[in-house]
């Protein structure tokens, strides 16, 4: 089974990611993953801490001449910022080293900050943010990367675009061709396929930064060419939509997941929120009248896109802070700052796309098999000549 752990602090010396399952013989470009890293960290909105970091994988196990070998395969992204923190977080302990820490003790509303104290009963939340902190989806996008590599070698490709900044919405559905050609722009944007939209999610982001505040919105992760038949509906546990809502759920400041038009079908009649079935004889194949479902159907993907939404807070470090606690005086006082990010809802897509990678690739394999990339071919080719019955 394919899986992935992800391990190191936000100021620690560097972050790790293993991913064990991918079959061998898998063609591996760490410019590929790089890009995937140069994605996460752009985005109307980020914080100073973003101009520090610039993400570079280092392959240290699980590829040799540029291809899997099956084995676990190990990504190092290292913080450049270490060569501050160095000091106040030693890995060993050494006399002084006590004053040297950066304590943070006013815990921030809406942060694991005042949780994490109670629960590993430290004096300072420092080590709780330290993991709790975003940075740690870097990991997650390098081994998504490889899961999209995988996956692309299938015809299957997974992009994702704004549909929400704070209260301005974009109403409409975007097509595949719109958030190909949001990819590929290079200058910083908020990751809208309408540019009137997007200016206005600008003044948007601006207005809240100039308050002090943040802004939260939504962030659509799309998939094309996904095969039907992944995931099941034979177990609450084997159902495609549960696992990817598990998976968008766990990044960082997301509070709700959607697949398909869940908030909509939710208010509207069963007549209005179906994709009507037809069948197109000169293509041989079914069709579909609309995509409402978001490619899924009894947790299985039914071959039409997948689309899955994750609702994503305001971020929570505010430069006008909110009113928290000292921790060892218990006396009332302003949550601390950290320098930070105004809105991340572009870059938290592009960690949507390899968190919804990761599911798939791990659908996948679990359907196709095969511990050679020449393997799981074989059995997927042998799928699709099963699928013209149909
Ligand atoms: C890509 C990304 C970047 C983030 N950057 C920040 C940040 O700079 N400052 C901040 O307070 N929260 C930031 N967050 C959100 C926090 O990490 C998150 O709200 C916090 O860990 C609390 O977890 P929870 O909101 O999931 O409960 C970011 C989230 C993502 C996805």
């Amino acid at each position: 089974m394919l899986r992935f752990e992800t391990a190191g602090e936000s100021h620690g010396e560097c972050l790790v990611a293993t991913l064990t399952g991918l079959p061998a013989g898998l063609p591996i470009s760490v410019e590929a993953i790089n890009l995937e890293l140069w994605r996460r960290q752009q985005g109307y909105g980020r914080g100073g801490r973003m101009k520090i970091e610039s993400d570079r994988a280092v392959i240290v196990s699980g590829v040799r001449h540029s291809q899997t070998i099956g084995s676990p395969i190990t990504v190092l992204i290292r913080n450049r910022d270490w060569q501050h923190w160095s000091e106040a977080l030693p890995v060993e302990n050494e006399p002084g080293a006590e004053d040297k820490k950066r304590p943070l003790t006013r815990p921030r509303p809406g942060h694991a900050d005042l949780a994490g104290v109670m629960k590993y009963n430290f004096p300072d939340a420092r080590y709780i943010l330290e993991r709790a902190s975003a940075r740690e989806t870097a990991a997650r996008v390098a081994v998504g990367a490889l899961a999209k590599t995988f996956l692309s070698h299938f015809s299957v490709q997974i992009l994702s675009h704004v549909i929400a900044v704070e209260g301005v919405r974009l109403s409409r559905a975007a097509t595949w061709e719109e958030i190909v050609a949001l990819a590929e722009r290079t200058e910083v944007v908020l990751g809208c396929v309408d540019a009137e939209i997007e200016g206005r999610m600008k003044e948007a982001v601006d207005a809240a930064a100039r308050a002090g505040d943040t802004v939260g919105g939504v962030f659509e992760v799309v998939a094309h060419g996904v095969p039907p038949g992944l995931g099941s509906h034979i177990a609450w546990d084997t159902r495609l939509d549960g696992q990817l809502a598990q998976a968008v759920m766990s990044i960082q400041a997301v509070k709700g997941v959607e697949v398909g038009q869940a908030e909509e079908a939710a208010a509207a009649l069963g007549s209005q929120v179906q994709d009507t079935i037809s069948y197109d004889r000169a293509e041989a194949r079914f069709t579909r009248g609309s995509n409402r479902a978001g490619g899924l159907e009894g947790g299985i993907t039914n071959g039409q896109n997948l689309v899955v939404r994750g609702f994503v807070k305001p971020i929570s470090t505010l430069k006008r802070p909110l009113e928290s606690v000292d921790l060892a005086t218990r006396e009332p006082a302003a949550a601390s700052y950290e320098r930070s990010d105004v809105c991340v809802v572009p870059a938290a897509g592009v960690v949507g796309e390899a968190m919804v990678s990761l599911v798939l690739a791990r659908a996948f394999l679990e359907k196709f098999g095969g511990d050679s990339l020449g393997e799981t071919r074989r059995n997927y080719d042998a799928y699709r000549e099963q699928l013209k019955n149909y």
